[in-house]
């Protein structure tokens, strides 16, 4: 994808997209992917089937992503609620996770996507890490998009880290507390390499933030859909770049006009 004729190609994949405006685009697109457990139930499938089937759907939007042109995806894959979860599925997602990782190996190079992952990286079983770590060295020069997976992942604990982290430097005498500023807070957290989001989607109809990017989501734009993760395709994901774009985002200031 890193030739001039797949770089082409790529603009005219967007440009052939009725109404969606390339240099409107949202740098970073955060995605709380929920309902994969209801539509397994619909179907009366076990959970880990919805889970496959979510798995699929991430491989099409991290696609559609990367020929958008969209600089960083971040997927709520996992959040530190969820080891609360029954075991068997706990450990279905896991195995999920990793075909995932091993499955798009390749993928992700070819295409020049940087793997990142935010959360307790530590707590993940051995397996998980064993392919996580050596993707993200592996992909850790390509530039066209960043794709994050939060991974038990938990936004109050970022944050409790961060405020750890910046009273040992004021306690040790390398930060003054007086000099602390937002960007202070956010050099700390996971997420200090990537622009704050400016589009959320969370599927399945819910409507609430469940724990993921509390700092980063200050002004990011919201856009929930009804739809059940392992339906959401491209096409919905495009329909939802365009309400973006018709969104005026203001940051708090009044509108100039
Ligand atoms: C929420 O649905 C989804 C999750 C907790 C896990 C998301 C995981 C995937 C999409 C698949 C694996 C991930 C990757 C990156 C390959 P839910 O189980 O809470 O659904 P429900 O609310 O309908 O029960």
């Amino acid at each position: 994808m890193n030739s001039d004729a797949s770089i082409d190609a790529e603009a005219a994949f967007v440009l052939e997209k009725p109404g969606l405006n390339p240099a409107l685009l949202p740098r970073h697109v955060a995605i709380i992917m929920d309902g994969n457990g209801r539509w397994a139930k619909k179907r009366l499938l076990n959970r880990i089937s919805g889970h496959e089937k979510g798995a699929d759907a991430v491989r099409t939007i991290v696609r559609t992503a990367r020929r958008l042109g969209i600089s960083a995806l971040t997927l709520y894959a996992f959040s530190t609620e969820n080891w609360q979860r029954p075991k068997a599925e706990v450990s279905g997602l896991m195995i999920l996770l990793r075909r995932f990782l091993e499955s798009e190996r390749k993928t992700l190079i070819e295409n020049d996507i940087r793997l990142n992952a935010i959360g307790q990286i530590h707590r993940l079983p051995e397996s998980v890490r064993n392919i996580l770590v050596p993707v993200m060295h592996e992909t850790a020069s390509c530039k066209a998009m960043v794709l994050t997976l939060a991974l038990s992942y938990g936004a109050r604990a970022e944050i409790v880290q961060m405020a750890k982290m910046i009273a040992s430097a004021a306690k040790a005498g390398a930060l003054d507390p007086d000099a602390v500023d937002e960007k202070t807070i956010s050099d700390h957290l996971y997420t200090r390499d990537l622009p704050d989001p400016d589009l959320l989607i969370r599927t399945s109809g819910e409507m609430r933030l469940s724990n993921f990017l509390l700092w980063q989501m200050a002004y990011t734009e919201m856009v929930f859909t009804p739809t059940l993760w392992p339906d959401f395709d491209e096409a919905e994901f495009i329909t939802i770049l365009k309400t973006y774009q018709h969104r005026e985002r203001r940051f708090g200031a009044v509108d100039p006009s």
